[in-house]
């Protein structure tokens, strides 16, 4: 599939941008740790030149924090068009300030700082309203364009489908458009409570809002890895009355109901979910939010049909959200999907005029100043919370492996590099992957 993916790509040619993914090299030929894609299921740290600022907004950023995402799963399994061997991965990290190009005044060398995920050029229609995930001008994809019609913004480490961007899995990242795509941290934020808010805070929290959960709401997450729980914490939050979980991994399942008292369904003993939710909520759900992974089908049918390449993605949580919402209920997709799944149940969805909300990627812009400022630093929402694990870099090719396996009851993961602080006050203190199944 990537042969064939960048050989269009190829074809098609890269479309404009205001901002280009290859950098220069550090002019004293330093090199960095990184971690870089080499294939299917083989990911691994390599040294790579560390970046000199190339464009005049450019913000060269010191690692000091970085983790792994569900969505990094999708390219350890090469679900995501355009990955080219040598590709430096990771979409969430902040650090320390190193550099800024002539451009660049607002942002000062030695501040902390997080980035978002999406590259944004901050001026655009779309960034004029802070979605910079789905700005205009920073993403060369013509497949992706042809494919969806438009395009996304320019994403860290996520294929050349979103741009070809190196990403934050690494000691150092050029930030393209420094001031706009990094917000600077206060003293008294410690990296462990800022770095989620490159993705996984906002991300949920787009879930909840975009979806639509209101007080009272009956709310079901598919999904129990960080964004399920982040997004149920958020439900909570905003008044749900009640939640069920759904995900297979024992470690998980009861980590929702021991840190959030949510109940939960697990559906190795379940198989058939919405008959499960309608003997727990006659009435069905208000709310649906799909927060799993679509590469991993669950039924023989959709197994061979992904084998066969009939389908890319599988509708089944798709489907089992349509089923398991009552009449006009609100089904929202914030897990990410690439491209068509067969046997979508646009018969229920029609019928029972269920509102089905495409999330999209999260406008981190949207929201990481409020999530900063009302919920952090106020304490209501402390990010920690599901911070399992805290690794050196070293480690990233074989936290991969954990991480998609689910291994030691893993959810979070704090990935310290040479430049991080010591971990702070109630947070994982440094381990290593090899070392996981013995030490929990
Ligand atoms: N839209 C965005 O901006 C955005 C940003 C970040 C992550 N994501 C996506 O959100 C999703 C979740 O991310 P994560 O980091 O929590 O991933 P994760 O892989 O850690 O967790 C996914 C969970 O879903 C469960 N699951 C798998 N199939 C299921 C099914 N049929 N029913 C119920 N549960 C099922 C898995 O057991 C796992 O616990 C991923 O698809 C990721 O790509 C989207
Ligand atoms: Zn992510
Ligand atoms: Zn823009």
């Amino acid at each position: 599939m990537q042969a064939a993916a960048n050989a269009a790509q190829d074809y098609l040619g890269p479309l404009d941008t205001t901002v280009h993914p290859e950098y220069k090299p550090a002019e004293d030929g330093s090199t960095m740790r990184a971690l870089a894609w080499f294939g299917n299921k083989d990911v691994r740290v390599i040294d790579a030149p560390v970046p000199a600022i190339t464009e005049p907004d450019d913000v060269i950023v010191k690692v000091t924090g970085t983790t792994i995402c569900g969505s990094d799963l999708h390219l350890y399994h090469g679900e995501i068009m355009t990955m080219q061997k040598g590709d430096i991965l990771g979409h969430e990290f902040m650090g320390i300030v190193d550099k800024v190009g002539p451009n660049v005044t607002n942002i000062h060398p030695g501040q902390r700082v997080v980035a978002s995920f999406q590259i944004a050029c901050g001026k655009c229609e779309y960034c004029k309203k802070k979605l910079s995930s789905f700005c205009d001008r920073t993403n060369n994809s013509s497949l992706q364009n042809a494919m969806y019609g438009q395009r996304d913004a320019g994403f860290f480490g996520y294929s050349h489908f979103t741009g070809g961007f190196p990403g934050g899995q690494a000691e150092f990242v050029r930030v393209p458009l420094g001031e706009v795509n990094l917000l600077p941290i206060p003293d008294n934020v410690p990296d462990e409570k800022a770095l989620y808010l490159s993705d996984i805070l906002p991300t949920s929290y787009h879930a909840v809002v975009d979806t639509g959960v209101e007080e009272g709401d009956v709310v079901g997450i598919w999904g129990l890895g960080p964004i399920g729980l982040y997004a149920a914490k958020w439900a909570q939050l905003k008044g749900a009355s009640r939640i069920i979980g759904i995900d297979k991994v024992p470690e998980r399942l009861a980590f929702a109901q021991e840190k959030l008292g949510i109940e939960v369904i697990d559906f190795s003993k379940y198989s058939d979910i919405p008959k499960r939710i309608y003997e727990l909520v006659p009435r069905g759900l208000d709310v649906a939010i799909d927060c799993g992974t679509f590469h991993e089908p669950k039924t023989v049918m959709h197994k061979v049909q992904k084998l066969m390449m009939l389908e890319t993605d599988s509708p089944e949580t798709l489907n089992e959200m349509i089923v398991s919402v009552r009449k006009q209920g609100k089904c929202g997709i914030i897990a990410a999907y690439a491209g068509f799944a067969n046997g979508v149940n646009v018969g229920a969805l029609m019928e029972k005029g269920v509102r089905l909300i495409g999330n999209g990627q999260a406008p981190v812009h949207l929201y990481w100043k409020e999530i900063l400022h009302d919920y952090i630093m106020t304490g209501k929402f402390d990010p920690t919370f599901i911070l399992t694990h805290r690794v050196p870099l070293e480690d990233m090719s074989k936290l991969y492996s954990a991480f998609d396996t689910r291994q030691s009851g893993v959810e979070k993961v704090f990935v310290e590099t040479k430049f991080s602080s010591k971990p702070s006050a109630g947070c994982p203190s440094v381990s290593r992957v090899s070392e996981w199944s013995s030490i929990n």
